[in-house]
């Protein structure tokens, strides 16, 4: 399969390296991460270490049979503004956040799929990334049941070695993952730990209460997810990527904007002053963006 991965950081270069595999992979990115790959190939180190020679390059290229976009969730419409001439046979977002593939959906006309991925990863310098820990990809149709091009992006993963579920609803695991997101991601970023920090004492209680709201959340969406799975999936992913810098740790730690405002700040907007732990997490990392 011909694969266009567009947001070569962290995630995208693990992603992107690990399908390298098994396919002819572009890692679209910035700068000098892209010279190093054209130049050097791409190290991949950690959990399973390898090499690969993906192509690179800084823009998008004009046809690919999958875009798999792994930006962060506020760079969504800059990357479906990029992607809307380049011809594909589907798009799959990767990305943290619920939204991302309406935003896509809206400049596409390809099928756009929907995925949620806990594997960690770490851009480590240009050309390399650590693999910190195994996760699962689940991809699936965005608003639900089956297609064949979901069922076919699945086994191209697969037989590059990408644990991967072909699941008939997605919007559900969307909100699964956002629930994990809330509890992890901001909590280590405000205390500069790792997510395995979370695994027990006051980080834990931490996570399962901003799991718990975000559960509220998106059962008044209509979403079956009661709080005891919330909790009990943060507690599995914090077990399973006990080594990981979370995606906002690493923004925070490399002082980059993070994508709070599709993580808690999209839970505490929905939950209108109902999810106080979420709100009082998006107002600290907005008071962090907000420094000189
Ligand atoms: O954003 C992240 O860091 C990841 O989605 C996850 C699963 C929380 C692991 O660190």
């Amino acid at each position: 399969m011909d694969i266009a991965v567009v947001g070569a950081g962290s995630l995208g270069s693990l992603l992107g390296g690990m399908l390298a595999r098994e396919h002819d992979v572009t890692l679209v990115g910035r700068e000098p991460h892209v010279g190093t790959v054209q130049r050097e190939g791409l190290d991949v180190v950690g959990v399973e270490s390898f090499r690969v020679d993906p192509a690179a390059r800084t823009d998008v290229p004009d046809s690919a049979d999958l875009a798999i976009v792994a930006v962060k969730s506020g760079d969504t419409a800059a990357a479906a503004d990029a992607l809307a001439d380049c011809a594909l046979d589907a798009c799959l977002s990767v990305q943290n956040g619920i939204g991302n593939e309406e935003t896509l959906a809206a400049s596409l006309s390809c099928p756009v799929l929907a995925g949620t991925c806990t594997y960690g990863a770490r851009l480590d310098g240009p050309g390399r990334v650590d693999f910190t820990g195994r996760g699962e990809v689940v991809l699936g149709p965005r608003a639900g049941g089956e297609s064949a091009i979901a069922d076919e992006v699945g086994a191209a993963f697969r037989a590059a070695g990408v644990e991967t579920t072909v699941a008939a609803d997605m919007p559900t695991r969307l909100w699964e993952k956002l629930a994990v997101n809330a509890a992890v991601n901001a909590t280590t970023a405000l205390a500069r730990v790792e997510n395995g920090a979370l695994a027990d004492g006051p980080g834990r209680e931490l996570a399962a209460d901003a799991a718990r709201e975000t559960a509220r959340v998106a059962r008044k969406a209509g979403i079956d997810l009661s709080d005891d799975r919330a909790v009990s999936l943060t507690e599995r992913v914090v077990r399973d990527t006990a080594a990981n810098r979370s995606s906002m740790l690493q923004d925070v730690a490399a002082g980059r904007r993070t994508e709070i405002d599709a993580i808690n700040g999209y839970v505490a907007d929905r939950a209108a002053g109902r999810a106080p732990v979420n709100e009082t997490l998006t107002r600290l990392i907005r008071l962090w963006e907000a420094r000189d």
